[in-house]
């Protein structure tokens, strides 16, 4: 029960309306139960008109007109109970969905790392829709149970007491059968989407890389794959429906049962004159009326389990922390940076990325960061956006621990631009703006044409408007790194990283846009990661890295002067 309990606030919130949908629910119910009662007299009526012939029919049509009188009512409160517990559901299940969705935003880097995309979005959208599940149609049909059981069984008692036993044995037998059924349903019906989401990734994963797939001539396979999963699929869904096709069967076997019960042990009342013809009837109808809710104990039951283990999967996400340290509230300003001793271990993988790493860049000036790849460069450049937190040493800005600062503030004026330039799927023009949505149309052009890239975009035939399907897959990878370097300087940042942001654009194409940020380079306190010499040349300072350590650091002019790293590579790219 505990894991259902985090539900409660979101309960307390629709209090009213659920005590509302209580109240209509009992509404509902002592009209429909009412309405059967004149059913039996209007039965008895017919029967007594069977054995002496009177004129009742005035009283036949009265009790007809009560029949649909009370159904009538009994239907517009059964609207305004969907109405009120229904909507509830709903709505809480917004809010969950809501809150979900606000705290993955929070969770770090590392977080997406151990958990795989797919988890996460099942979490937010079939957990959450098995926990609505059971607030909503769940806690209405079990409420709904109680209080029908209750009155319906106030009719029957009235009518006959050995009647009512007898017919209603084998209704909790119905509610077990369907328990144990739903539960295997509910497990096979688990299986077939896990397989159906395997097939979904495998279909989603062969289309993304169906170039690498035809030059490599691998279609056979991946169609022999594709094969092999659906008919896994294939198998899984027919188990289930030979599950599914017991349901009914079954629960009429159990309904049939309790029938015969009352036309047996009611006839034979009946011939000993204690009840009349139209009190078996109504008892007929009493079943009936009885049977989805006892059907719905079953399936509310295996519903309430599902959602549990749900909310614990919820629970489990939403109970994550960020590793981040947020309590920093000083307002951040750019100075000098100074990482001292600083190390990194990918908690995933266990790789130590960064091994004591010390280094200092003053306000406005330009380090470049070199060496092999991973060799850990990217890494320092996750560390000063603050996107992962040092497992030791410090990182400090004007000689306050980095972590002191608001994480708002540091991000609103640093600017990374990242080694795989991620384009969400909208315009050119939105693309650009996430870099600042403040920015005027001028900003944005001017940003593209220090990135060279305004010229490629009014090429398109929509100009900046034009769409860049999924990731940016219609651009090609120079531009697509050209709008994300646009992007950056949109904000007019202080701090900038560039990690091996030119690596996909040609060398001329490299010097313009150096050339072009050579202000806003000048401005902020930049960061350049690369692996060209090029790039970094006209660094204040340059740091090589090897294997999560500097093994050279110097400005350019120096690092030529002395053999190592930094020459050998100038001689090899000159
Ligand atoms: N997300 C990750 N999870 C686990 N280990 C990682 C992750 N990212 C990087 N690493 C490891 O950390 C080390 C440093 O990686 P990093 O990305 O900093 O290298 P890099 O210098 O930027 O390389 P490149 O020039 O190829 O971009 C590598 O050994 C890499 O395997
Ligand atoms: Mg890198």
């Amino acid at each position: 029960m505990n894991s259902l309990k985090r539900l409660n606030p979101y309960i307390n919130r629709y209090k009213v309306q659920l005590l509302l949908g209580v109240f209509f629910i009992i509404l509902t119910n002592v009209f429909s139960v009412y309405s059967i009662k004149y059913v039996g007299k209007a039965v008895d009526l017919i029967s007594d008109y069977l054995k002496s012939p009177s004129n009742n029919y005035a009283l036949l049509l009265q009790q007809a007109g009560m029949i649909i009188l009370f159904a009538l009512i009994s239907g517009v409160f059964k609207y305004f109970m969907r109405q009120t517990v229904i909507v509830s559901s709903r709505k809480i299940e917004n809010d969950l969905k809501n809150d979900i969705y606000t705290h993955y935003q929070q969770l770090s880097l590392t977080f997406y790392r151990n958990n795989k995309i797919g988890d996460l979005m099942n979490r937010i959208t079939e957990d959450v829709s098995a926990v609505r599940m059971y607030l909503g149609p769940g806690i209405m049909y079990s409420i709904n149970l109680f209080f029908l059981l209750m009155i319906v069984l106030c009719f029957m008692l009235d009518v006959s007491t050995y009647l009512t036993i007898c017919s209603l044995a084998p209704l909790p037998f119905l509610s077990i059968v369907i328990y144990k059924v739903s539960n295997t349903i509910n497990q096979k019906s688990k299986e077939v989407q896990a397989s159906q989401s395997g097939i979904s990734s495998f279909v989603q994963d062969s289309f993304s890389g169906i170039r690498v797939i035809k030059s490599f001539n691998k279609e056979d396979k991946i169609i022999n794959d594709y094969n092999e999963s659906t008919l896994d699929y294939k198998q899984k869904s027919i188990s289930l429906a030979k599950t599914e096709a017991f349901f009914f069967p079954l629960m009429l076997l159990i309904i049939g049962l309790s029938y015969i019960l009352v036309l047996y042990v009611g006839g034979t009342e009946y011939m000993e004159g204690r009840i009349s013809i139209g009190d078996i009837a109504s008892f007929f109808m009493y079943i009936n009326m009885l049977i989805w809710p006892f059907t719905s104990l079953g399936w509310v039951t295996s519903l309430k389990q599902r959602a549990k283990a749900s909310m614990t999967r919820i629970n489990e996400f939403i109970d994550a922390k960020s590793e981040i340290d947020e309590s920093g509230t000083q307002e951040f300003h750019n100075g000098t940076i100074e990482f001292k001793d600083v190390s990194y271990t990918y908690p995933n993988t266990g790789i130590e990325a960064l091994k004591k790493v010390s280094f200092k860049i003053e306000k406005g000036k330009t380090l470049a960061i070199m060496g092999k790849t991973g060799s850990g460069k990217s890494t320092i450049g996750m560390l000063l956006s603050r996107l992962i937190e040092p497992k030791s040493g410090k990182i400090k800005v004007n000689n306050i621990p980095i972590n002191k600062f608001d994480l708002h503030s540091i991000r609103e004026v640093c600017s990374v631009v990242p080694q795989d330039s991620f384009l969400f799927s909208e315009t050119i023009y939105e693309n650009i703006l996430i870099g600042n949505s403040d920015a005027t149309d001028e900003m944005i052009f001017e940003a593209s044409k220090k990135a060279c890239i305004y010229d490629s975009i009014l090429g398109f035939d929509q100009g900046f408007q034009t769409k860049v399907g999924e990731r940016g897959i219609t651009l090609s990878g120079g531009q697509k790194q050209r709008i994300s370097i646009a992007r950056a300087l949109v904000k007019n940042p202080e701090l900038i990283i560039f990690d091996d942001s030119l690596s996909a654009v040609d060398t001329e194409t490299e010097e313009q846009i150096l050339k072009n940020i050579k202000h806003d380079i000048q401005k902020a306190t930049s960061v350049i990661i690369t692996h060209r010499i090029s790039s970094a040349k006209n660094a204040d300072y340059v740091l090589i890295l090897e294997n999560g350590r500097i093994i050279q650091e110097g400005t350019p002019k120096d690092l030529l002067k002395q053999e190592g790293w930094f020459l050998d590579l100038y001689r090899k790219q000159n």
